[in-house]
């Protein structure tokens, strides 16, 4: 039996995360999101078209990896150096499962990323969270962590989904009283670039994708 983290007092969102995803989510995550079909092919494409491809060996986080879809997506591509954190340790489980059979090196760990990054100071080249901010209370918290971990001259790559302002509004203000699998504020990538630009990344550099998501990249230069 896994320990439950220990939660801040009323933290309803990160108890609701913890709910899906550790207990509902791993035996069907994946199936739910194949319904989209193609559609996550596509934003995992340009996810993966953001990494250098001459380089196999570069060190690449997965911050709220889940499943580990885009991990073995990378494993598959032929990226060695493989991280994945998140929340949930059953979902963990799923992830380390799926990439049981590459020869990479693979680290896979539980922690709250709005807490803090199991892993020392600039230790990854590449960190992406794709699908997860959306669950952050304390966004600046997690974002100014994954600054920490990247090491210099390392990128930072967000995808998220984006909604017109009026329904983005309704959803947010729906998600503040009941969040939904975690789901807590969807943001603008207006906000998230001022966010990462605050915390010290250059270059930052947002475009929409696939009509309602948005991607979002950082670099850490210094
Ligand atoms: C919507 S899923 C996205 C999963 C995956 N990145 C993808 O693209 O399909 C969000 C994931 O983030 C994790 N998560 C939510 N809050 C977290 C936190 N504070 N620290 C680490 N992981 C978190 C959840 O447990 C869940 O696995």
């Amino acid at each position: 039996m896994h320990k439950i983290p220990e939660f801040r007092k009323n933290d309803r969102y990160k108890r609701s995360s913890y709910r899906a995803y550790n207990w509902k989510m791993p035996p069907i995550y994946d199936s739910s999101v194949m319904k989209v079909g193609k559609l996550i092919d596509l934003l995992d494409e340009t996810v993966l078209r953001e990494m250098p491809s001459n380089d196999f060996s570069i060190r690449i986080l997965d911050v709220g990896c889940a499943t580990g879809r885009l991990l073995y997506k990378l494993a598959k591509h032929g990226y060695t150096n493989l991280s994945g954190v998140d929340l949930a340790p059953r979902i963990i489980e799923v992830a380390r499962k799926k990439l049981s059979n590459f020869k990479v090196n693979l680290d896979l760990k539980t922690a709250d990323s709005e807490d803090d990054l199991p892993w020392p100071d600039n230790s990854f080249d590449i960190i992406t969270l794709t699908g997860v901010i959306h669950h952050f209370y304390r966004l600046n918290d997690a974002l100014k962590e994954a600054y920490r971990v990247l090491d210099k001259q390392g990128k930072l790559i967000i995808l998220d989904p984006w909604f017109p302002i009026i329904i983005r509004q309704i959803v947010n203000s729906w998600l503040y009283f009941f969040p939904h699998d975690g789901d807590f504020r969807f943001y603008t990538p207006k906000r998230i670039d001022k966010t990462l630009t605050e915390i010290g990344l250059k270059n930052t550099r947002h475009r929409r994708k696939c009509i309602l998501t948005y991607i979002i990249t950082g670099e850490k230069i210094c």
